[in-house]
């Protein structure tokens, strides 16, 4: 670049350097921060820059205006959510977006060219900036990701990003883009018309931008689909986005992905429309009790990853018992990356396992040399012989605590000593299984839950003689591998499942005084949990949900007598096709229209009470360190209603706003 002149020295996040060849760049490196995220405060100053740039652009004297990231594989995260909260009335947000608007126009008005790399992470409002420019290259490292995550925190693009993705992808790409919040890859991006250029890597990006500058060339029209799609068929997209969308998600649980939709079928046909109905939808959505709950589900668990920071990095694994459990944590490991063996009492043991582990790998992993990789990282191990270089050994054998008392000791023998040393068991005290241990504060318990690649929380259970770094360790080892991880005090249940079997039981009880099981389930459903309990149990396996009910204490009773008479019947659920309901490919065959429209909440509410109660309990007894804790674990461990907070949060504010949870301008 020879010798750059700074332009505004004076700005803390951007540079504006003008290069020997007469090309502006704009470069991004947020003071303080490891990640490039629009503050008020960056936004403020883009301001400045462009007070900077478009006098020097109108002259005449440079060639083009070029934006990069300073952060190494790191564009932009998005909007800063931190600060979202602090934006109180409509009035004043409806504000913050047509200055957005403003500022992300003046770029786009400005008569010289101008290009955009993105290499690393470019969502939200990052990708809005992006869309600004006249031409976005990105990179095909890796870790690129471009998109629109905003529906997930109940809100959806406000920086004119609606407008833009739909003036260049059309209506059912842009629609998609917003609805999905998918992460797109660089070369998906550029298929859809998102990116205008790819580069291998971010090493290329600089030279690409300037050639992009120096040797302008128009963007290229939309393909006839997207125009046709933002056009005359943007009804039928719309029509169809809104049938995809009631099958996920209810408008009065979650208003924003039928905003978009609105939006799009309202305004869709100019841009100019478009910008004008983001202002008037966004703020009644930002301010949504949906999308505050939203935002405080996002930070909780924020707060768990960053709690579980730690020096400690695996590289392999050794996982004894390859039953449901072990298998799938073994098979969940080398997705990760991980190099794990597999230990069981023979090989006919471990075949299912690494059956299942295949499936995974070609569902989850794109290109048959990533699988074939990952199979390669899983690896039978039938005589233990890779114990003893593991990081991590997790045992998830037969919930005995004999059988686990010995199986430890050998354990403790063979591993290194600086080894995790963990139990999935799910309901035997840790202080029982440690007892023969020569250190008894090595063992900590990763409760993982079933299906184990599916469900985000991990419990990292400990006794108050556990070693403080062994459980720092094994949080850290739980967010290595992307799960979130919750400290939990070895106590009956410890969280998730002491408040989810009350509830459960809860509702059998209800259904043996009479109420039809698919009231319940449509009660609850209404209240916004992912299934009703009666078909969870049922695809849970009645003879499942009976022993952990058990090992709480919940033998009698006409919940227990109901569901021990199905067992006794063998109807134990989905596996045998008949349990409560009866199931036909894997689906529960019942209807429950006829409960639409009724008002289940009281119905909803006294199920849950006990949920409630000892989710109150657990907090009291020190079980997690607080209310908030007890809130993010349920949500993460049991799908507990995003959107209501959690349940402690739910029941400290239904009386005062959450039955009137309605948006004002949706
Ligand atoms: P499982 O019965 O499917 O698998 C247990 C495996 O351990 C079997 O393959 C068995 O051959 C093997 N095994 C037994 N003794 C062994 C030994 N000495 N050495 C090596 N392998 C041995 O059981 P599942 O369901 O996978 O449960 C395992 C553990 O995970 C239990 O402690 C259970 O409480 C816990 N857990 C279970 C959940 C579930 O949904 N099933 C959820 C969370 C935890």
């Amino acid at each position: 670049m020879g010798n750059p002149i700074d332009l505004a020295p004076d700005l803390k996040h951007w540079r504006v350097l003008q290069d020997a060849e007469d090309l502006l760049w704009l470069i991004f490196d947020k003071a303080d921060a490891r990640v490039n995220v629009l503050s008020v405060e960056a936004m403020a100053e883009l301001a400045q820059a462009m007070d900077v740039i478009e006098p020097v652009a109108a002259s005449g004297s440079v060639k083009g205006l070029g934006m990069l990231s300073a952060k190494p594989g790191s564009y932009i995260l998005g909007a800063d959510i931190s600060e979202f909260d602090t934006w109180d009335t409509e009035e004043q947000i409806a504000k913050g977006i047509r200055d957005a608007h403003a500022l992300f126009a003046r770029i786009e008005n400005l008569p010289i060219p101008t290009a955009v790399g993105v290499d690393g992470m470019c969502l939200g409002g990052g990708f809005e900036l992006a869309l600004s420019f006249g031409t976005l290259i990105a990179s095909k490292s890796d870790k690129t990701r471009l998109g629109f995550p905003e529906v997930q925190l109940g809100i959806f693009p406000g920086f004119g990003g609606t407008a833009r993705i739909l003036d260049r992808c059309g209506g059912q790409v842009g629609l998609t883009a917003m609805l999905t919040a998918k992460h797109y890859r660089a070369s998906q991006a550029k298929a859809l018309g998102m990116v205008d250029r790819l580069v291998p890597d971010g090493g290329h990006l600089r030279w690409a931008v300037r050639k992009a500058l120096l040797s302008p060339r128009p963007r290229r029209k939309p393909p006839l689909m997207a125009r046709l799609t933002r056009g005359p068929l943007r009804g039928m997209v719309a029509k169809k986005a809104r049938q995809m969308t009631a099958a996920k998600a209810r408008a009065d649980h979650y208003p924003a992905p039928y905003a978009i939709i609105d939006h799009v079928l309202e305004s869709g046909g100019s841009s100019a429309a478009m910008y004008k109905g983001e202002v008037a939808r966004f703020p009644g959505l930002m301010l949504s009790n949906t999308a505050k709950n939203l935002r405080r589900v996002f930070f909780l668990q924020d707060r768990l990853k960053k709690e579980a920071r730690g020096k400690f990095r695996a590289r392999r694994v050794h996982v004894v018992g390859a039953g449901l459990m072990g298998g799938d944590i073994a098979a969940y490991c080398a997705l990760q990356g991980l190099e794990v063996s597999l230990q069981d009492l023979d090989m006919d043991r471990i075949a299912p396992a690494l059956k299942r582990a295949k499936r995974l790998f070609k569902k989850r992993l794109r290109g048959s040399a990533a699988q074939k990789a990952a199979e390669a990282r899983l690896i039978p191990d039938v005589e233990g012989k890779h114990l003893a270089r593991a990081d991590v050994v997790i045992e998830a054998i037969v919930e005995k605590l004999e059988v686990k008392q010995k199986v430890f000791a050998d354990i403790e023998a063979k591993a290194r000593p600086d080894a995790i040393l963990a139990t999935n068991t799910s309901a035997l005290p840790l202080a029982d299984i440690a007892e023969g241990l020569k250190e008894p504060g090595r063992l900590v318990g990763l409760h993982f839950f079933n299906p184990v690649a599916q469900m985000p929380l991990v419990e990292v259970v400990y006794d108050p003689a556990s070693h403080e770094d062994s459980v720092q360790a094994a949080l850290a080892f739980a967010a290595q591998i992307k799960k979130t991880p919750l400290k939990v005090l070895s106590a009956k249940g410890f969280m998730v499942n002491r408040v989810l079997v009350p509830y459960m039981y809860k509702a059998l009880e209800v259904v043996a005084a009479g109420t039809p099981k698919e009231k319940v389930d449509a009660a609850l459903l209404q209240f916004g949990m992912p299934m009703g309990p009666i078909e969870l149990l049922d695809q849970v396996g009645l003879d499942v949900g009976a022993y952990v009910g058990k090992t709480l204490g919940f033998e009698e009773g006409p919940g227990a007598d109901l569901m021990q008479d199905l067992i006794d019947a063998g109807k134990l659920g989905m596996k045998t096709g008949q349990g409560f309901y009866t199931w036909k490919d894997r689906k529960a065959q019942r209807s429950l229209a006829e409960y639409e429209g009724q008002d289940l909440l009281t119905l909803a509410e006294e199920i849950l009470q006990p949920l409630f109660d000892e989710c109150q309990r657990a907090v009291d007894e020190g079980v997690v360190d607080d209310a908030d804790l007890a809130d993010v674990g349920v949500i993460f461990g049991t799908g507990f209603a995003p959107f209501r907070g959690g349940p402690l949060h739910y029941v400290a504010n239904r009386d005062v706003a959450q039955r009137a949870a309605t948006p004002k301008t949706v």
